[in-house]
């Protein structure tokens, strides 16, 4: 199974330009608690670097691009994100790291729970282990 899991959402374009709207249940499949974005990011800045035991998450580049890898401990897998209409869906235990941002990127993110440390797994090593234990 492929570690890249692209949502498609449905551009409303009409004369005026286009626009996209993203609803829970609708075309995000968990409950929307939070939403967060990185912009500003310097040159060389690469970013994640950790999995989540409980978070769902999709990622937008609704401007500019970057570059994901995503690792389930076996394999990895990388991708341009550069599209306002695509999400990258980034599962339970995803290992992910983000890199290669432009000037005018803009990251957006929808997640399925409040912001909680305690479900970060930041070491790798722990990662791996987790995983194993599964
Ligand atoms: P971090 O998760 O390390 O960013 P990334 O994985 O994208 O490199 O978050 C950076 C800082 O921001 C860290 O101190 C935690 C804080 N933070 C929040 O307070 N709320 C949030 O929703 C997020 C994503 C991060």
């Amino acid at each position: 199974m492929s570690l890249i899991n692209l949502i498609d959402f449905n551009i409303l374009g009409d004369e005026r330009g286009s626009l996209v709207s993203l609803e829970q249940y609708q075309n995000i499949p968990f409950d929307i608690k939070r939403i967060y974005y990185i912009f500003g990011t310097k040159d060389g800045v690469a970013r994640g670097f950790h999995a989540h035991k409980e978070l769902k998450q999709i990622a937008i580049c609704i401007q500019g691009e970057c570059r994901f890898i995503m690792d389930n401990g076996k394999q990895k897998e990388e991708i341009i994100l550069n599209k306002p209409n695509k999400g990258l869906f980034i599962d339970v235990m995803q290992w992910h790291e983000m890199y290669d941002f432009s000037h005018d990127c803009v990251l957006i993110v929808l997640a399925s729970d409040h912001y909680d440390e305690q479900d970060y797994i930041r070491n790798y090593d722990d990662f791996l282990a987790i995983g194993l234990n599964k």
